[in-house]
């Protein structure tokens, strides 16, 4: 057994429909290890319940996994918009959503993240933001995000260790600097306090001052 399965053998295991969707997207999509799966997603939900936001922000559906798991520890009357480049995934995504008791506190957006994020929920503040889309443009993202986040919000960043390349030479590809530029940026930011969490592919704590 590895480390990784034992871990995932004694975290709370997802509800059905999110194991379902975990295996229509082994199933049918590329890339499925995109997907947040069951020990992230469970930690999703668990930083939902104790930050108890009214409006959060995610840039990056693929197939819903990660909207469905925050969205799991959202009240009933708090929301979700969560914003997928790809319109080939949003029958898909819909899908997901229209199965699971948490899908009506997701609102879907078809388009670019860095655009919408300046759009979505005119003239509301976010309480907390989950960044998960393109990683060349991780450091636009956390630009936009921060203008869009209540003081004291938080801002949760996916895939911030990127397979181990931010620390080893010989990976100067743009998604690798993309996340190494945004590593840094948090690092030096007088407005956030983070903390890199080594779940998965990293992932990034950060609260705004
Ligand atoms: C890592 S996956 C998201 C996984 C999902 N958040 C989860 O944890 O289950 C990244 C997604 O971002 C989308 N994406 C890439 N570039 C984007 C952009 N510029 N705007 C919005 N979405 C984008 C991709 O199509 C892909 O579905």
């Amino acid at each position: 057994m590895t480390l990784e399965q034992y871990i995932e053998e004694h975290t709370s295991p997802p509800p059905a429909e999110l194991q379902s969707v975990e295996r229509a997207t082994n199933l049918y999509l590329h890339n499925p290890r995109m997907c947040s799966g069951a020990v992230q997603g469970r930690l999703l939900k668990m930083l939902t319940l104790m930050i108890r936001p009214r409006l959060v922000l995610e840039l990056g559906t693929y197939s819903g996994y990660s909207a469905l798991s925050i969205a799991e520890g959202l009240a009933n009357d708090a929301v979700l918009h969560t914003i997928e480049a790809n319109d080939e995934l949003e029958d898909f995504i819909r899908a997901n959503l229209s199965r699971s008791p948490h899908g009506g506190k997701v609102r879907l957006h078809i388009g670019d993240a860095a655009e919408l994020t300046d759009t979505v929920a005119p003239g509301e503040a976010f309480d907390l933001a989950f960044i998960d889309a393109d990683k060349r443009a991780y450091p636009l993202y956390y630009d936009k995000v921060k203008r869009r986040i209540r003081p004291g919000g938080y801002i949760v960043a996916d895939n911030t260790l990127w397979d181990g390349h931010v620390v080893e030479t010989g990976h100067d590809d743009a998604q690798t600097e993309g996340v190494r530029r945004f590593n840094d940026i948090v690092a030096s930011d007088p407005d956030a306090e983070q903390v890199i969490l080594p779940l998965r592919d990293g992932l990034t704590i950060i609260r705004l001052r």
